[in-house]
This record gives structure tokens, sequence and C-alpha cells, in this order.
């Protein structure tokens, strides 16, 4: 395969051809759907529940990023790696969140991403201006899960889907060259992803995005206790391995089979 490039998945974007999306924390994973036909790899600071344990991702540290960015981008062949900018890595200031994406982007990542919306905007700007790609992220932000008072669904109310709105647009405005949108009604999801111009990933946010994200333990069944709505199990159905497993993925983001709005989405 090609390498990926920004180009490229902003024509997937245009072209409607969907784009498969994974978390991937290291360098055999990182081989592995990469083969498979995975497009962009998202080292997730989700790996602070995966693989550290803990109950949330706030307690994950840049270093440990750049650590796990490291390993992903040496199992790398040509899929687009994305880093987790971690929480209190990119708040206090631009000048703050330069440093941080730098440490990313030096260790392998092609982009960073950050949650939050519009106060987020002067330091997307920041960061593309100095030639660091940043993917937004709007919806349930996992890192504020305790301002937003749980796991739950956003931007169902009028006032709220128009605030999403608004902040999408701002993030754009920036400079942000991709959004994830987590836990999004489908509805709006879509037409977030017809009217933005960006490649939009969903995760809970309907078939409706340019493409789709999942975390990987989720979707290979590794994860322990309840997962949520959004997620599908690729092991089930007769999936001898996980290459198999992480290829129905791919091949089910791209037919718009994955995800389904009845079983799937909100
Ligand atoms: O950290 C992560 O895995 C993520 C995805 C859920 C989008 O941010
Ligand atoms: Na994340």
């Amino acid at each position: 395969r090609k390498p990926m490039s920004l180009q490229r998945l902003l024509d997937m974007h245009a072209s409607g051809d969907k784009i498969a999306m994974l978390t991937c924390y290291d360098a055999a994973f990182a081989s592995l759907l990469d083969d498979a036909g995975v497009d962009v790899m998202l080292v997730g600071d989700s790996l602070g529940n995966v693989l550290q344990g803990q109950t949330s991702t706030v307690p994950v540290s840049l270093d440990e990023m750049v650590y796990h960015t490291r390993c992903v981008a040496r199992g790398r062949k040509s899929a687009w790696i994305i880093g987790d900018l971690p929480f209190d890595s990119y708040q206090a200031s631009p000048q703050e969140a330069w440093k941080s994406a730098a440490a990313l982007f030096k260790a392998g990542a092609h982009m960073v991403k950050l949650e939050g919306g519009g106060w987020t905007a002067p330091v997307v700007r920041f960061l593309v201006e100095r030639g660091i790609p940043v993917c937004a992220h709007l919806g349930l932000t996992p890192q504020t899960v305790t301002m937003l008072g749980g796991y739950k669904v956003q931007g169902r109310e009028e006032a709220a889907a128009a605030l999403m709105k608004q902040q999408a647009q701002e993030l754009v405005a920036a400079g942000a060259q991709m959004l994830v949108l987590e836990m999004v009604p489908s509805a709006l999801a879509t037409e977030l992803t017809q009217t933005l111009g960006i490649p939009v990933i969903g995760i809970g946010a309907g078939v409706g995005c340019s493409g789709q994200v999942l975390v990987l333990h989720d979707m290979l069944d590794v994860t322990p206790g309840r997962r949520p709505r959004f997620v599908k199990n690729f092991m089930q159905g007769g999936a001898g391995s996980v290459q198999e497993a992480v290829r129905r993925y791919v091949s089910e983001v791209k037919a718009q089979a994955f995800p389904q709005d009845e079983l799937h989405g909100y």
C-alpha cells in the first residue's frame, strides 16, 4: 500500500470512500492492523483504560503517549498515525500544546488529536500554522466526563446540537483537518459530515460519517466488563483469528455494514 496522506484522507471523505480507523498502542498490532487494511491508527489515551486499568483517561501522561506512539510508529507500514494529546498537556496555553504536540509528532504521529469545543480553536490554529495537523474531538469527550456528568449521548437537545455545529465550524475555520464525533445522534453527525468539508470519524455517531473508529480491545472483545452500545464484537460470528476480525471490521466499515443505527446508534 502507498503511505496514507492527509490529501488522500480528504479525497476519501470527498468521494465517500469510508475511512477505517482503530486505536492501536503497540508495534505488533500496528503491523497487523496495517496489513488488514486499516487506514488510520489512533494512539488513543483510551490506553489509560484498556492497558493501564484506570477508570478514566485523566491520569495518562504525555510521556506515556510518546512511548506508545513510538511503539506504533515502529510497527506501521502505511497507515496514518494520530496521537492523542492527553489531559493536562494542551489546556493551559497554545505554547504548552505546541510542546506536547511536537513531542508526539517527533515520536511518529502524523497528526494530533485534542478534545473540546470553541476554546480549543486558538490552540488548533497555533499548531496547524506551525505545521502539525490536528484532529478535533466533539461530543462525549472522555477527558471531561466529570463535567459532562457521565458517559451519555451529547447534542440531543436542539440548543446542544446548535452549539456543537457552531463549535465544529470554529474548529474547521481554525484549521482542523479531521473531526472525531463520539456518542452523537446519527442525524446530527450525518449533517456535520455533509457540511464541514473535512473527514468526520464517528464512534457511536451513526453510519453517515466519513469513517468509523473503535477501541481495538473493545471490538476484539478483550476489554473486561460492560461495553457501550456502539461497540461491535468482531470476534463473534466465526472470525478465526484477530487478523480476520480486523479485516471484517475494515470491510464492514467500507461497505457501511457497520455501524447499524438500530443496534449501535443514537
Ligand atoms: O482514546 C481513544 O480511544 C479515542 C477514541 C475513542 C476516539 O479518543
Ligand atoms: Na482519546
